[in-house]
């Protein structure tokens, strides 16, 4: 499980367009539904997994400026032509280096889909500012909490989440990661700054059928806690054990995110 790799990002996408929370989809509709033609800035787009959630839902004529350091992802995110009203273009850009160029220019709302909990508390405090000072809402989409359930449960569950929620805090080239913390982080500076925030639960509820991206959540799960605190044995038998609750249709897992809606109402 790489975390930015076409084949993962296809896998999840189904999963990230279920678990969207659907209290907060309405806000960000509702806010934009009378914008005539709508500007959308998508930071981090990947293979364009925002872009093809949110459209269906905005005024239909849209313009998005995708934004995200990986070449071959951004060709997926162009590869298909969208309808007439809509227009795309992908643009290759560092955000920790050249966030502030992804905002420039007129832009009507910024989205983002599990790119926050990849930040540091610097990035995200700087991006905050930033939108603050351009007057922009953000709808930041499906950010991990920290909750990760297994189920059956198996002794060392407990042992490997601790060593992936330790992973989530390592740095992803934005220095140190804010984790599971990110979200509440980014919704308490963007309320200081005036903002208004509507906010939900956006879990993944992986079924004993969704067996494909059972057994990568699983691996990916593995390969982090070797890295850190478990013995090579120890996680090699816990997936072994994981994969044969999968094979037997008895395996669900649920992973928690966070989705929230936040625009300028407040002054200051
Ligand atoms: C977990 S993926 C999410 C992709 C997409 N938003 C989605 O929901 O499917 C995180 C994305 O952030 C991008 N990314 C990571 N670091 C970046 C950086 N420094 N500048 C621009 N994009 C970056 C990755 O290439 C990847 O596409």
């Amino acid at each position: 499980m790489n975390g930015f790799s076409a084949d993962w990002l296809a896998l999840r996408e189904p999963y990230d367009l279920r678990a969207r929370n659907p209290a907060v989809l309405d806000a960000v509709v509702t806010w934009c539904k009378d914008i005539f033609a709508i500007r959308v800035v998508d930071l981090g787009c990947g293979t364009g997994s925002t872009l093809r959630a949110l459209a269906p839902c905005l005024p239909a004529r849209q313009n998005w400026r995708l934004f995200d350091n990986d070449f071959g992802l951004l060709a997926r995110a162009t590869a298909v032509v969208p309808p007439a009203e809509i227009t795309v273009t992908a643009t290759p850009l560092d955000l920790t280096r050249d966030l502030e160029a992804a905002l420039d220019g007129p832009v009507d709302i910024i989205t983002a889909s599990a790119l926050l909990d990849l930040v540091s508390e610097s990035w995200l405090e700087r991006l905050a500012v930033e939108i603050s000072a351009r007057s922009i809402p953000l709808y930041a989409a499906i950010s991990y909490d920290g909750r990760t359930e297994f189920v059956p449960p198996d002794p060392f569950d407990a042992a490997v989440v601790a060593a992936v929620n330790k992973h989530q805090r390592t740095d992803k080239g934005f220095g140190p990661a804010l984790g599971a913390k990110s979200a509440p982080f980014a919704i308490a500076r963007l309320k200081s700054l005036g903002y208004s925030v509507t906010q939900g639960k956006s879990d993944w509820v992986l079924e004993p059928y969704d067996r494909d991206i059972q057994l990568e959540f699983f691996s990916g799960c593995a390969a982090v806690a070797r890295q850190t605190v478990l013995a090579h044995v120890d996680m090699v038998d816990w997936l072994a054990r994981r994969r044969e609750f999968v094979a037997a249709g008895q395996s669900s897992i649920r992973v928690g995110h966070v989705d929230f809606w936040a625009r300028q109402t407040g002054t200051l």
